[in-house]
């Protein structure tokens, strides 16, 4: 058998993590979270969130990926412990189907480069939106979205998403410090600015139920922790990196990036509403509200367009940096367990979770089913299961693999013991209160009924 792959560099491993990291997630769906769940109120659970689960279980990931060396789903018979498999199994299908509406969402993006450029999605934002967003002109933006990550994978670890992500990655921070700086220039921008700072506890705590399980799911999500990713990712790792201060690096950059989207985007969203953010918008918020902003930016359509071109550019980037580790994942798993070729495989994956992304780019209804799935059932049970697994399960062995390469050995007991009982009761908290509103909240749990 052909040795299997590996990441050429540890810069490419650790720029590789962040670029799936940061994503649609950061750019796209954190305002329009934040905005239905508190603003600042939400940042500060999304914070806690990032410190108390996400970095113990972006470590767990890295440790099952790194010991067993293959993709998520043997890698649990590799450890010794098969009838664990099913965990590895949740995160490979959750990938694919969080994908097949990802990319939808990324052809948006493309047609918007377009649309930004020309200035027709300057002109009447709320109606190009519901022009472009569905029926035949968003399957089709859908179909190239996925072109382009079926084309970066098939190249590979080394030569596809390593190369891609080292120049990804910085112009993605370059762009976003510009556009931050920009903002910050424009009248009217400081009630963004209040809105991610400034937090109204009384409304965590009124709104507990449904804050806290969103604010924790945003903040995996965005880690892209759940999803077999990062297992995936450091299955190609040698034995001389430091998996702490990888772990901590990425959840640090994610962290800061998506901060440096908020300065982006909550300037621009306060300008355009005159000061006050909604709370409505849901996945066409910042295709509406970004534009509507940009019209309205100083300087007349030339600056809008100009400005819009790279807002759209820089999503692009984050977004496909996204995509490539959610189908990496799914084509690792044939690749390793069934021997298959890495283009065919790429390419028949990309064709089959196009097809299921279909309904989301006909309907944006379906969109939206598709993505509270993901992230407030699959993702919560998956780092369940992964905490679970590496605290209770892979235990003194999981601690043997973080110290591996570290030069701050202590730390990995103090890591387990919090995977085993502090991590492992938020995590059950939040799956609990998912589930509870999945059951006893009517109004809540409609989000689980699909959109028939
Ligand atoms: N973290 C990515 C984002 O924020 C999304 C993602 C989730 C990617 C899970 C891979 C796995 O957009």
């Amino acid at each position: 058998m052909a040795e299997r792959e590996m990441w050429a560099t540890r810069i490419g491993f650790i720029l590789a993590a962040i670029g799936s990291a940061v994503g649609l997630g950061n750019i796209w769906r954190f305002p329009f979270q934040a905005s239905a769940n508190g603003g600042a109120a939400f940042l500060t659970v999304y914070l806690a969130a990032v410190l108390v689960i996400g970095i113990p279980a972006i470590l767990a990931e890295f440790v099952i990926g790194r010991r067993a060396k293959t993709s998520a789903i043997g890698a649990f018979s590799k450890l010794g412990r098969p009838r664990w498999w099913f965990v590895g199994a949740i995160g490979v299908v959750a990938a694919g189907w969080t994908l097949s509406y990802y990319s939808v969402i990324g052809g948006w993006v493309i047609r918007y480069i377009v649309g930004a450029t020309t200035g027709a999605a300057l002109a009447d934002p709320g109606t190009y939106f519901g022009t472009v967003s569905v029926g035949i002109e968003s399957v089709v933006v859908h179909a190239l979205f996925m072109l382009l990550t079926v084309g970066i994978v098939a190249f590979g670890i080394e030569d596809g998403i390593e190369l891609a992500t080292k120049f990804m990655v910085p112009s993605i921070v370059v762009l976003l410090l510009g556009l931050a700086v920009y903002a910050f220039t424009l009248e009217g921008a400081g009630a963004g600015y209040d809105f991610l700072f400034t937090a109204d506890f009384g409304a965590i705590v009124d709104n507990a139920g449904t804050v806290i399980p969103a604010a924790v799911g945003q903040a995996l999500f965005s880690l892209s922790l759940g999803y077999s990713v990062m297992i995936t990712y450091a299955s190609y790792l040698g034995k001389d990196d430091s998996l702490l201060s990888d772990g901590l690096t990425v959840a640090v950059a994610n962290t800061g990036v998506g901060i440096l989207a908020g300065l982006v985007v909550l300037p621009l969203l306060a300008i355009q509403s005159g000061g006050e953010i909604s709370a409505e918008g849901g996945p066409g918020a910042v295709f509406v509200a970004i534009p509507t902003a940009l019209a309205e930016l100083p300087g007349g359509s030339v600056v809008g367009q100009a400005v819009g071109f790279v807002f759209f550019a820089v999503v692009l980037v984050a977004a496909l940096s996204s995509a490539i580790s959610l189908l990496e994942t799914v084509v690792a798993y044939l690749v390793d367990n069934y021997g298959f070729a890495r283009l065919p495989t790429a390419v028949g994956l990309g064709a089959g979770i196009f097809l299921l992304g279909v309904p989301s780019a006909w309907d944006t209804a379906w969109l939206t089913w598709f993505d509270n799935i993901s992230v407030a059932l699959f993702l919560p049970l998956a780092v369940l299961f992964v905490v679970l697994f590496v605290g209770w399960v892979l235990g003194a062995d999981a601690v043997a693999e973080l110290r591996e390469g570290s030069n701050s050995p202590g730390i990995a007991t103090v890591w387990l013991w919090a995977l085993r009982t502090v991590v492992l009761v938020a995590v059950i908290g939040v799956v609990a209160l998912n589930l509870y509103d999945l059951f006893l909240v009517p109004d809540e749990g409609t989000y689980f009924v699909p959109p028939l």
